[in-house]
């Protein structure tokens, strides 16, 4: 038994003989290793987010400066866009945090998001940054949905948003949240605010587009909103 913890034997331990001793020493081991690996993704206190979009950026930073958490750009490290080759947001987030995190050697937060369109059998979905082809342009991915459902009366759609957080590049646990916002596509785009989709997304409830929402009512309701409330309490839960 003795054997399996050499360090105990190193400091003299080796002439315990009781067992209950030695169970005990175990626990404190474990107990010891355990709240270390804990508090090593704690130290770190630096989170890079594997994202390159200033939108999602500031949204992200806005909710999680109450965890106290450093939130850094992958620009930052001059790490370039991963590949998004899947045909769904939740490999796509966890290739990006691998990547991300890889590149920096810090854990790493990665949010796949999109809108997808009832009529459109959830398209443009995990398309929706690129929808009208490069380079990525908000504006013409706007006018292309706006042309798409020209003649469609059913508008129904919704904000789908994952987000994974991997604590080093193979973590085999990672940390996953996902949450969807309902809404309709607009006949024509409102309000200055957010970002993508925003100025069509529109929320009958509310009478506005999301576009025409305070940032801060935005974050509290929104797709990335709800999912990073999620993960916080995952991460909080991690912590205690
Ligand atoms: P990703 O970077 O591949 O996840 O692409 C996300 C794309 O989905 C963005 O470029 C936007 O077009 C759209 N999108 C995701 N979240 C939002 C949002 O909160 N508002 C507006 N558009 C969004």
């Amino acid at each position: 038994m003795y054997n399996i913890i050499p360090d105990l034997d190193l400091i003299g331990f080796g002439k315990l003989q009781k067992s209950g001793k030695i169970i005990f020493l175990l626990l404190v081991y474990s107990a010891y290793s355990a709240s270390s690996a804990v508090n090593k993704f704690l130290s770190m206190k630096k989170l890079v987010i594997a994202s390159n979009n200033p939108g999602k950026l500031r949204e992200i930073k806005e909710l999680l400066a109450p965890l106290k958490i450093e939130v850094v750009p992958q620009s930052s490290f001059n790490i370039p866009e991963a590949d998004e080759p899947h045909a769904n947001f939740m490999e796509n987030a966890l290739n990006k945090a691998r990547h991300a995190s890889r590149c920096s050697g810090l854990p790493a937060l990665a949010d796949d998001s999109g809108i997808c369109v009832d009529v459109l059998n959830g398209g443009p979905g995990v398309l929706s940054a690129r929808y009208a082809g490069e380079p990525k342009s908000d504006e013409r991915n706007n006018l292309k949905l706006l042309q798409v459902l020209h003649s469609t009366t059913d508008r129904k759609a919704h904000y789908y948003c994952v987000l994974v957080l991997v604590r080093h590049a193979d973590d085999p646990q990672p940390l996953i949240a996902e949450a969807q916002w309902q809404g309709e596509i607009l006949h024509e785009p409102r309000g200055n605010n957010g970002f993508g989709y925003d100025p069509l997304f529109y929320l009958p409830q509310l009478g506005k587009t999301a576009a025409e929402l305070p940032p801060e009512m935005k974050n509290q309701i929104s797709h990335r909103g709800k999912a990073l409330a999620l993960l916080a309490q995952k991460l909080r839960e991690e912590i205690n």
